[in-house]
């Protein structure tokens, strides 16, 4: 089983993994062989990835995913009636002023549809679900969630809030502080639904987080960090985010000798789960990185964009080769071999058990299978997804 890019789809390979719309339902079954047909449809729908089954290998069992399928359903669909309903209530306003905009947030109509009268009244279930899912593993799948162009936004929402309870079991959160960021990660592009998308990306940053903040923090309860999660995804260490330029310390302790308003550690834990998933899963011109290039990219990040300790927690918890995808070999022995990644070895991230399935010239070869922690000398890289 590995995960490969539709435009490299060819008519006769076999889906490894059901694929989900965001209702849940099937829309290819594990087994179908894809004819030209259904391979159109997928480039259609803005799909840019699928599991495929590996012909070669005897033992193919799907890798596992972080979330069940029924609990991701679930949440997509929470966050999308929640994004919908709010945009419909607020069509009208978002064609006026900013300041409309502002007090609309704060209205009493703003108050019924934030309560849990509204939309949002699932969320909790949803949080409890994901919660007790992912806190049962001990390390991240690594892959983001194959998304539609449709579900985008939606599957985002869901795959932060999951990368980023493992950073917060991995520093300790305590639970509440866990569901407090699991909430505002699902919440934290809400303010999206406000914003034109003519607007020029600094503006379209500066004020989905401002806004996404005014909406959530008429929720209730009012010591709820979840709001800051919004407000704060897009700030930097070094005082150069948006939107109010907050400065912060880089380490997991708030460090009190800063000016105020210190930055929450759940929005900087939101933070580098948004990075990350952003960098995996690509925007509207760019595919995406592979994984072992998307978490290059974040330890650069690390110190002037994201907090040092909050990278170094992610680390300990999110494998640079995940199951299924797929690697060539980069060292002197079995040089431009190919083959996927098999099992992630959870004491070395770096260093999985790997099956080679071609030889340098790209022809099938009885696969051989590599323990990478046993195979010092050997390194890998992933190959473009
Ligand atoms: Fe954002």
């Amino acid at each position: 089983m590995r995960i490969i890019r539709v435009a490299d789809l060819q008519p006769g390979y076999v889906v490894g993994r059901a694929l989900l719309d965001d209702k849940g339902q099937i829309l290819l079954q594990r087994g179908v062989t894809l004819s030209e047909n259904y391979i159109q449809a997928l480039k259609a729908k803005g799909y840019t990835r699928l599991f495929v089954q590996d012909t070669e290998v005897d033992d193919d069992t799907p890798p596992e995913e972080d979330i069940s399928p029924a609990t991701r359903a679930l949440a997509t669909q929470t966050v999308k009636k929640s994004f919908e309903e709010i945009e419909k209530q607020f069509s009208a306003v978002k064609k006026q002023s900013h300041d409309d905009i502002l007090r609309a947030c704060n209205s009493d109509n703003a108050r019924v549809l934030m309560s849990d009268r509204g939309p949002l009244a699932r969320i909790d279930e949803v949080i409890t679900s994901i919660l007790g899912e992912v806190l049962s593993r001990s390390t991240l799948a690594g892959l983001t969630s194959i998304k539609s162009a449709d579900s985008q936004l939606y599957d985002h929402s869901v795959d932060v809030c999951v990368v980023a309870i493992m950073i917060g079991r991995t520093v300790n959160l305590s639970n509440d502080r866990l569901r407090q960021l699991a909430a505002g990660c699902l919440l934290h592009d809400i303010g999206m639904v406000f914003v034109e998308s003519n607007l020029d990306r600094l503006n379209m940053i500066r004020h989905h987080t401002r806004l996404g903040y005014e909406l959530l923090k008429n929720g209730g309860d009012p010591d709820l960090l979840a709001p800051h999660v919004a407000y704060e995804h897009h700030e930097r260490q070094d005082g150069g985010g948006l939107p109010r330029g907050l400065r912060s310390g880089n380490r997991l302790q708030r460090d009190r000798s800063l000016p105020p308003p210190i930055p929450t550690l759940i929005g900087e834990i939101a933070a580098v789960a948004d990075a990350y998933d952003n960098l995996l899963s690509g925007g509207p011109n760019n595919d995406g990185l592979t994984p072992d290039a998307a978490l290059m990219s974040i330890r650069k990040a690390a110190g002037p964009h994201l907090n040092k300790e909050v990278v170094e927690a992610f680390l300990r918890v999110t494998p640079v080769y995940p199951v299924g995808t797929e690697i060539i070999v980069r060292s002197e022995q079995l040089h431009n071999y190919t083959g996927v990644v098999r099992e992630v070895n959870p004491d070395q991230l770096d260093r999985p058990v790997i099956s080679l399935l071609r030889n340098n010239h790209g022809k099938p070869i009885a696969p051989i299978e590599v323990n990478l922690v046993e195979q010092t000398s050997m390194t890998i890289r992933c190959r473009g997804l």
